[in-house]
């Protein structure tokens, strides 16, 4: 799949053992890649152990990477690995439904310190190293939940928002550096995502979904090819391009049918 590197350097995912991630760590290990894969859970070994079938090199780092102490231990695996990282995908990431004031400002906290200030961490540091070796590829997983106002969903879909718009110009300045960036936007998929974020009596975690292994696998793709975006799926697609005319007060109205909490049970 796509450019490889005559050095060939190690991949690294966060958010490695379960949904999207998971299956952009199958991409990886499929395609050969030595892995070092992160996530917050015991179960990230578990991930490692069912990879194992690919005869590929896997370490597991459990670390809270909305902490820098987590950032820096998944740092250290790398560091201690010696090779350069080619493949970073950025994938980690929580989501938080009720009303914005409903919610404990701990599990706000933890999602804009896991989605954008762990993310961010992580990609200043790997991404420094990708610059001096003038090659590499960052995938961030961004979300079509970035282009609405996501009422009920408030502060995660502005971290989207944050993700998405920062990938871009992230990919602007490193666009003469031979280090690529791409951004994978999905809409709702099947993950475990819903049912962690509380969502599970809304419209939004009842409607039809995406395929993780699908999204991940589109998402990596774009990013061995050096594109700029996807969003998957026609109907996700369509959604984006909608919301680019539409007012964000609307968008908003739209969302709260979706996600506010009951508006499944009907
Ligand atoms: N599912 C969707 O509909 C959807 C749509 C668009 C975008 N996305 C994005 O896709 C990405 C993956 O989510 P998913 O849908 O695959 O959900 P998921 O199955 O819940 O996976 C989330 C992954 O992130 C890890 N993670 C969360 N917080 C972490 C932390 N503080 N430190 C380390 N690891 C952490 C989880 O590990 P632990 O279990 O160990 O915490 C898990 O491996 C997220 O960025 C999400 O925003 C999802």
């Amino acid at each position: 799949m796509g450019q490889t590197y005559p050095d060939r350097g190690i991949a690294v995912i966060t958010g490695a053992s379960t949904g999207i991630g998971l299956e952009l760590t199958r991409c990886a290990a499929a395609d050969g890649y030595d892995l070092v894969i992160a996530a917050d859970e015991p179960a990230i070994h578990e991930a490692a152990d069912l990879l194992g079938e690919h005869g590929v090199n896997i370490r597991a780092v459990e670390a809270d990477l909305s902490t820098p102490e987590g950032i820096a231990r998944l740092i250290d695996v790398i560091d201690a690995d010696g090779r350069p990282v080619e493949l970073l995908m950025a994938n980690a990431g929580r989501g938080l439904g009720h009303a914005f004031l409903d919610q404990s400002f701990d599990d706000i906290r933890r999602v804009v310190d896991t989605n954008i200030m762990g993310t961010l961490d992580l990609v200043h540091r790997v991404g420094r190293q990708m610059r001096e070796q003038r090659y590499g590829r960052i995938l961030f997983t961004g979300s079509i939940a970035g282009y609405i106002p996501g009422a009920f969903q408030a502060v995660y879909n502005a971290t989207k928002a944050f993700v998405d718009s920062f990938a871009y110009a992230l990919r602007e300045e490193l666009s003469d550096t031979g280090v690529r960036v791409t951004v994978l936007m999905p809409g709702p998929t099947e993950t475990e995502f819903f049912e962690r974020a509380d969502l599970m009596d809304t419209k939004m975690a009842q409607a039809e979904k995406d395929d993780a292994g699908y999204v991940a696998r589109a998402g990596y793709r774009a990013m061995m090819n050096g594109e700029a975006d996807i969003v998957t799926g026609w109907s996700n697609k369509l959604q984006t391009a909608m919301a680019s005319f539409m007012s964000p007060e609307s968008l908003a109205r739209g969302h709260r049918k979706l996600a506010e909490p009951g508006s499944g049970l009907s």
